[in-house]
C-alpha cells in the first residue's frame, strides 16, 4: 500500500506514515505536492489516501489534485485516512463517494483527532501535554486500524449515510461558504514579518511572495495554516486575529523507539 497525502501543518503526513508502518512497513508516504504523486498513483493498486478535514469537507487543493487525478483511480483499491481536531461526519466519505463514481473501490474509512492546527484565536487550544494524549490516542487507533484492515475488517468511519447528514448539516453547509470567503484573507502584519520567506517557500499554492523583505498574500489560500503555523514571528493569521498556539507535531509524539517509528516531521520545507 502506498500513501498519498495532503498535510498543512504534519499532522495527516505524521498519521499516514503511522498506518503504513503499522498496515505492512514497506510502503512510503508521498505529499501531493511531490511530482512523484502522480506516477506512484498510476503505478500503485492499493492507495492510502489522507487528508486533513476542513469543516467536514475535503482541502481545496485535495479537491483538486482529485479532480486532475480522476481517471488514474480506475479500479484502485483505497482506503481513506481523515484526520481532524475534533469531529466530522463524513470526512473520509467525501473523498469516498467522489472516488467511488470514478471506479475506485472503497477498502475503507478512518477518522482520526489530532491536535488542532487553526493557531489563531478560534482555536480548540490545548497544553503540550493534552496533546501528547491526544497523539498517543491516535497512535493506538492507527495500529488497530491497520491490523483490522489486513485482518479484512476495516473501519468504514464517516463512510455512511448518518455520517453523510451529519457532516453536512453540522458543518459543510456553512463551512463552504466561509472557505470561500477566507481564501483571499490571510492576514501578514508588516510590522512584525521579519522577512524570512519561510511562508513563501512552504506555501502548497504559490499563494505568498516576498516584496522588498516582507511577505505579501495573495487571494488563493487552502487554509491549510501552514504558513501560520510555521512563522517564527507569528505575524500571520487567518480565521483569527492573534496567534495563540502553534501546531508542532514533532513536539507531541511520546514514547520509547519501538513505538516512535520511522514517521517523520514536515518542517523542513514544501512536503
Ligand atoms: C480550515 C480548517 C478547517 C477545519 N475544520 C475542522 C473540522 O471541521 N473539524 C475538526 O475536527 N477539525 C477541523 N480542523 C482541524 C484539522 O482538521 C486538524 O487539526 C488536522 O489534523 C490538521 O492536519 P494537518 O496538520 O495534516 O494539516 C480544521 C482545520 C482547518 C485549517
Ligand atoms: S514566515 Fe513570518 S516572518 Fe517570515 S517572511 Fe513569512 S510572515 Fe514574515
Ligand atoms: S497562504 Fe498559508 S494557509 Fe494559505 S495555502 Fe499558503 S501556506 Fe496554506
Amino acid at each position: 500500500m502506498t500513501g498519498i497525502y495532503f498535510s498543512g501543518t504534519g499532522n495527516t503526513k505524521f498519521c499516514a506514515e503511522e498506518f503504513l508502518r503499522c498496515y505492512d512497513g514497506s510502503g512510503r508516504a508521498v505529499s501531493i505536492e511531490d511530482n512523484q504523486a502522480e506516477t506512484l498513483l498510476l503505478e500503485e493498486e492499493e492507495i492510502l489516501l489522507a487528508y486533513p478535514v476542513y469543516g467536514s469537507d475535503l482541502p481545496r487543493i485535495m479537491k483538486e489534485f482529485l479532480e486532475k487525478q480522476k481517471e488514474h483511480f480506475v479500479g484502485k483499491r483505497v482506503f481513506i485516512l481523515a484526520t481532524m481536531a475534533m469531529f466530522s461526519g463524513d470526512g473520509a466519505g467525501c473523498a469516498a463517494r467522489f472516488l467511488k463514481k470514478q471506479g475506485a473501490v472503497i477498502l475503507g474509512g478512518l477518522h482520526v483527532i489530532m491536535p488542532d492546527c487553526i493557531s489563531d484565536e478560534l482555536v480548540l487550544t490545548k497544553t503540550d501535554e493534552e496533546n501528547s494524549r491526544i497523539v498517543k490516542a491516535a497512535r493506538q487507533k492507527l495500529k488497530l486500524a491497520a491490523q483490522a484492515l489486513q485482518e479484512g475488517r476495516p473501519p468504514a468511519d464517516g463512510l455512511g449515510f448518518g455520517a453523510r447528514m451529519a457532516g453536512f448539516l453540522v458543518q459543510r453547509m456553512w463551512f463552504g461558504l466561509l472557505a470561500g470567503r477566507c481564501t483571499g484573507k490571510l492576514k501578514i502584519n508588516a510590522d512584525t514579518c521579519v522577512g524570512c520567506g519561510k511562508c513563501a517557500a512552504g506555501c502548497p499554492m504559490e499563494n505568498l511572495r516576498m516584496e522588498e523583505g516582507k511577505a505579501e498574500a495573495g487571494k488563493n489560500c487552502t487554509l491549510c495554516y501552514r504558513c501560520v503555523n510555521r512563522c517564527p514571528a507569528q505575524a500571520i493569521t487567518l480565521l483569527g486575529k492573534r496567534v495563540v498556539k502553534q501546531n508542532d507535531i514533532a513536539k507531541y509524539v511520546t514514547g520509547d523507539a519501538e513505538d516512535s517509528g520511522k514517521a517523520s516531521f514536515p518542517f523542513a520545507g514544501k512536503e
